[in-house]
């Protein structure tokens, strides 16, 4: 991630008004200067500058008696204190009472892509250093803080972000988020951005199906294609918190990092607190480009592997086929028909484990249940192996059922508070992983079923989130460290595995998408979005997802209809359609399909095999979102325009509609492409089979698709 660093000193030292700090990435700039009173302001953020453009660092002074300097300001990272009145980057608390935090800065020195900024209180010695390191490639900045205490008393913490992001004065800014809910995840909202602050946040413990840690920030006349769009992540999967508003000069500015609810951290003598990096970009290729940079990012920087990482493997899935009703020979035959239509990777869920029949009981006891695998999973294992898939299994360490052993053994493992109930969700209660035990007992447990078994995939759930989040054990000045300690412990459990079972996989899923982030996708490679597997709800919800996230890491099953989730009913194709859209799956009952229904799924599968990379890997252009109208279309390029893909899905059609012409974009328009439709089907007779680039982009192309549920797609190769 090399980035020039246009720093006035390459030691320590001070930074001179005329010669700001300064990151260059992509086609971004971002700066930052030591204002007259010694604090560090934001300077810039946006389209790329000229070397040596000057960037005056200028302190907005009393604006009223009301509003005096400091009270609204421009810093880079605030602490709570002086006349601050706008969200503070770190709120501290010292032993004496005294609540004043002024943070100026010391120093700075470059580090590989980007630099450090010392800030220290003017009088106590607390200390903050800011993190900077842009990806030279998209320009995506990542930022976050180190909190320390230098001093000889305890400090407390009440609020801690990872960085405070500042856009320049405007009126027209627009906040675009993703909220939803299970199996209703990734849904889309916007709102006008204005004084009143806005606060996403998860207050959960993890992530959350309530809102993504994630935001894009545009101006209202940006479009899908152009225009000014800065957006960002945090890469937490605790609690979290982004806030967005406007102060009363007109800066809009955007804090995030742990969230404050229920937050307290006394760092002791010395210790420092170092939070997550909350990652964010610019561009002004619109909502469109903004997306597609930061899949792009995600793909090459956060995700395990980068570029090198495998395709996804087709998979087979065995949950919404068996639910809790899994065996050997159930599951052989469901493997042996899985193989046949081409399956590569075979996948049993949740019910292999202890005394696990329903949801009620046996979560926790991570030993194969001897009744339905007699002679545990190895006979299963060889068989799904012999059959040229790899093999995966579905795992929820973090919990535990009150029916299982290892809660009998353990009642305090679990998160509580003593002598206070402990409120169930969907029968089972979360064990407490900031304990060293609970986390060396999981290492343990996890690490003897990879041993013995040749398993290569791994299916992580976590099915509800937090409620009586105690840690009794702690000192009560440190119990509330659960919320970052837990984290902290399941980052280091997932790497821990990895780093033991090099070439393990690994999915994050919690009920659906519930755990989406970019701290959890730099220790997975793959997440569950949904256990909603409606295809045409899932239209909605790719697209939602696909703002924020890469299709390199999105799984989509097909699976039975009429669907669990709203009882639609669908075809085959138009299910196939709707997954291959991302990482395909497919999760029916093949003991259940017609010799048609698994020669449907041969020809979807093969299909799919042959633009897989170009769907994994392309460039994404949302062309007609599902939201919009009747026909919804998306359109993926191959990193080296070699080929394409559109996808055209009908919902339903009135007697009158005719659907839209589909105009692509991102192709070469200097090369010529053949067009077919995938899956063999003949050419509209409307369509040339081959024509160039420009063409295809000025004069589109679709299938006149009717009926309810219809879908096709067209597939480019440059000749
Ligand atoms: C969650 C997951 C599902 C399935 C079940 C198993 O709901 O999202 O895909 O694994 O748990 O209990």
């Amino acid at each position: 991630m090399a980035s020039t660093l246009a720093a006035p000193d390459p030691a320590a030292g001070a930074v001179k008004a005329d010669q700001p700090l300064r990151l260059d990435g992509g086609n971004v700039t971002y700066a930052l200067g030591v204002d007259e009173h010694g604090f560090l302001e934001p300077l810039y953020w946006g389209p790329k500058l000229p070397a040596g453009a000057p960037l005056i660092a200028k302190a907005p002074g009393e604006l009223s008696g009301f509003d005096p300097a400091g009270s609204v300001t421009p810093q880079e990272y605030p602490g709570q204190g002086g006349g601050l009145v706008t969200e503070p980057g770190v709120k501290a608390v010292f032993a004496d009472g005294n609540r004043d935090l002024v943070l100026t800065y010391r120093a700075h020195r470059a580090t590989a892509g980007g630099f450090d900024v010392d800030l220290a209180d003017i009088s106590r010695p607390v200390t903050v250093t800011l993190h900077y390191r842009m990806d030279a490639a998209t320009g995506i900045l990542g930022r976050s803080a180190t909190i320390r205490n230098g001093g000889r008393i305890p400090v407390r913490l009440d609020q801690v972000a990872s960085a405070v992001f500042t856009l320049p004065v405007g009126g027209d800014y627009r906040l675009h988020m993703l909220t939803g809910r299970h199996a209703a995840e990734w849904t889309q909202a916007t709102q006008p951005v204005t004084p009143a602050l806005t606060v996403l946040e998860s207050r959960r413990g993890s992530t959350g199906h309530g809102a993504n840690p994630w935001f894009a920030i545009d101006r209202a006349a940006t479009t899908e294609e152009n225009g000014p769009v800065w957006f960002g992540a945090l890469a937490w999967s605790g609690s979290w918190r982004i806030s967005v508003g406007q102060d009363n000069l007109g800066h809009v500015k955007i804090a995030g990092g742990f969230n404050p609810y229920d937050f307290s951290w006394t760092l002791k003598p010395g210790e420092t607190l170092d939070t997550p990096v909350f990652y964010a970009g610019y561009t002004d290729g619109g909502d469109g480009e903004a997306a597609r940079l930061f899949h792009r990012f995600t793909r090459t920087v956060i995700l395990p592997g980068g570029d090198a990482a495998k395709l996804r493997p087709v998979l087979y899935n065995s949950w919404e086929a068996t639910e809790f009703n899994v065996d050997e020979p159930g599951q052989i035959a469901l493997a042996e028909r899985a193989a046949k239509i081409g399956i590569e990777r075979f996948v049993v869920d949740d019910g292999w484990f202890g005394a696990r029949d329903n949801d009620s009981a046996g979560l926790g006891d991570w030993v194969v249940n001897r009744r339905k695998f007699p002679s545990g999973l190895k006979p299963l294992i060889d068989r799904v192996h012999g059959l040229g898939m790899s093999f995966g299994l579905w795992v929820e360490p973090e919990m535990v059922n009150r029916d299982s052993d290892l809660y009998r053994r353990h009642p305090d493992w679990v998160l509580n508070f003593p002598g206070r109930p402990r409120t169930e969700g969907r029968n089972q209660l979360v064990l407490n992983l900031a304990r060293e035990d609970v986390r060396d007992h999981l290492l343990t447990v996890l690490d003897t079923l990879l041993r013995e078994n040749d398993i290569q995939f791994l299916k992580w759930d976590y099915n509800r989130n937090w409620t009586e989040p105690g840690w009794p054990e702690m000192k009560p000045a440190d119990q509330q460290r659960v919320y970052v300690d837990y984290v902290r412990n399941l980052y280091w459990l997932l790497a821990e595995l990895r780093r033991r079972h090099p070439g393990l996989e690994i999915e994050s899923c919690s009920g659906g998408g519930g755990r989406v982030d970019l701290g959890i996708m730099a220790l997975t490679d793959e997440v569950w979005p949904s256990d909603n597997t409606d295809p045409y709800d899932r239209l909605a919800i790719q697209d939602g997802y696909t703002r924020a996230y890469p299709v390199a890491a999105m799984m989509a099953w097909v699976t039975d209809s009429p669907n669990w989730a709203n009882g639609r009913t669908t075809s085959l194709d138009y299910r196939f359609l709707s997954s291959m859209q991302g990482s395909l799956g497919v999760g029916a009952n093949l003991t259940k399909w017609s010799d048609t229904d698994a020669a449907t799924a041969t020809k979807w599968i093969a299909a799919y095999k042959d633009i897989r990379a170009t769907v994994q890997r392309g460039d994404l252009y949302r062309l007609l979102p599902p939201e919009n109208g009747e026909t919804a279309a998306t359109f993926y390029v191959a990193p080296d325009k070699r080929q394409a893909v559109l996808f055209q899905m009908l919902h339903s059609s009135h007697w009158s509609d005719n659907p839209p012409q589909i105009r692509p974009r991102g192709l070469d328009p200097a090369r010529s492409y053949k067009v077919r439709l995938l899956g063999g089907a003949p050419l509209p007779a409307a369509v040339p089979a081959q024509a160039s680039g420009d063409y295809w982009m000025a004069h589109g192309l679709r299938a006149p698709l009717k009926g309810d549920y219809q879908g096709a797609a067209f597939v480019f190769d440059a000749v």
